[in-house]
């Protein structure tokens, strides 16, 4: 039986994200420069029977219950499909869910489905397709919303949209994105900008707040919160008296980590593409799980190693205190 992964705090770590590259075939002007990053080399990548390996370990003996594919990109590793079947056949199977940019989506929802992926949530900032080129440097928006598409056809759902705002930018699509969005049957979250850019220009300015999020939200929608949010980092609204296209009540989040943070709560663990575990979002230690992985040790030695990372975990990051350091690898490649 598996014996759950308890940090100093009491928190319990049931999620774990596992990035499978730190590649993105956009170039969101928040995330990374027009020419990328320096990659990862390919052979320091986790393959797939490794990634699968590990997993198990987690899902058996470590009580991870969901488990969360992040990139970079996730579609752009090649086998995705196949990888995700693997997922699916672990037991105790965890719930399989993907966060993407939805490029690839009117290709992938239906085989992605097929193969065990429960849900997806889509980045999607901005419904101009000369905003979009300019914040992503890539002509992509009619991808993207055909692979929402594709993703609600093929029962990826709830289909989740996640709406990185920025002020000044498309601050002034919240309320049109959240229309679009219940229009669609997709369930839209604001996020805060968290300071985890490769170019670290991050700016306390350019965050728009939960708070103001739900004020612009108001003006067209009366709101009421959803209780019960666990260790989500979303907060829920109703919007009264509107339903989706399902016939269900609409529902809206915003995520609030930097105003309102929920660290006290958290349930996360991740994996980056090259196997290193990182016990927070914000960690400036990692701990190497690929060596021992590769030095032939036993899952028990495995379980071993994500004790430990869980044992130095933080109380939670200190974004926008003075003290605050940017970890050293930015958001593209940890995976959000
Ligand atoms: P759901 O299970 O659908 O609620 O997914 P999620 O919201 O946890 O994941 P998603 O990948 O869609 O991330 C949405 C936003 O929440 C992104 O900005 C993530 O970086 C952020 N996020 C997710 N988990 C954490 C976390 O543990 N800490 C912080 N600070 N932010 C997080
Ligand atoms: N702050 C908050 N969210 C971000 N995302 C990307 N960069 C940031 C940031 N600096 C979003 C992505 C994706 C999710 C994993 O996090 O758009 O939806
Ligand atoms: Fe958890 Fe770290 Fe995110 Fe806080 S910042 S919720 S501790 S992963």
């Amino acid at each position: 039986p598996a014996r759950p992964l308890v940090d100093r705090f009491g928190r319990v770590h049931t999620d774990l994200r596992v990035s499978l590259t730190d590649r993105c075939d956009l170039r969101c002007r928040y995330c990374m420069p027009a020419e990328g990053l320096p990659w990862l080399p390919r052979a320091e990548l986790l393959t797939d029977a490794e990634v699968l390996r590990v997993v198990g370990v987690a899902v058996r003996d470590l009580g991870v219950r969901s488990v969360r594919l992040t990139g970079g990109e996730p579609a752009l590793r090649r086998g995705l499909v196949d990888l995700v079947r693997g997922l699916a056949t672990l037991r105790p199977r965890p719930a399989l869910a993907m966060t993407t940019n939805g490029t690839a989506l009117a290709r992938l929802a239906g085989p992605l489905a097929e193969a065990g992926l429960d849900r997806v949530n889509v980045s999607l900032d901005t419904l101009r397709p000369e905003r979009f080129l300019r914040l992503t440097r890539r002509d992509r928006l009619p991808d993207v919303l055909s692979g929402l598409r594709a993703a609600s056809a093929a029962g990826l759902t709830p289909v989740k949209v996640n709406v990185v705002v920025w002020r000044g930018f498309n601050d002034d699509e919240i309320v049109p994105l959240a229309e679009f969005c219940v229009e669609h049957g997709y369930q839209v979250r604001f996020l805060e900008q968290m300071p985890l850019d490769a170019q670290r220009e991050w700016s306390a300015d350019g965050v728009v707040t939960g708070a103001e999020v739900l004020d612009r939200l108001a003006t067209r929608w009366s709101l009421t919160p959803v209780p019960g949010r666990g260790a989500a980092p979303a907060e829920t609204f109703l919007l009264d008296g509107v339903r989706s296209p399902d016939g269900a009540p609409a529902v809206v989040g915003v995520v609030a980590p930097v105003s309102r943070p929920f660290c006290r709560s958290c349930d996360r663990l991740r994996l980056t593409a090259d196997g290193q575990i990182r016990a927070c979002l914000f960690a400036t230690r990692e701990t190497d799980l690929r060596t021992p992985l590769r030095d032939g040790a036993s899952d028990a030695e495995l379980a071993e190693r994500w004790r430990t990372a869980v044992a130095g975990k933080e109380a939670g990051h200190r974004v926008a205190q003075p003290d605050f350091e940017q970890p050293a690898r930015p958001m593209s490649a940890i995976g959000g």
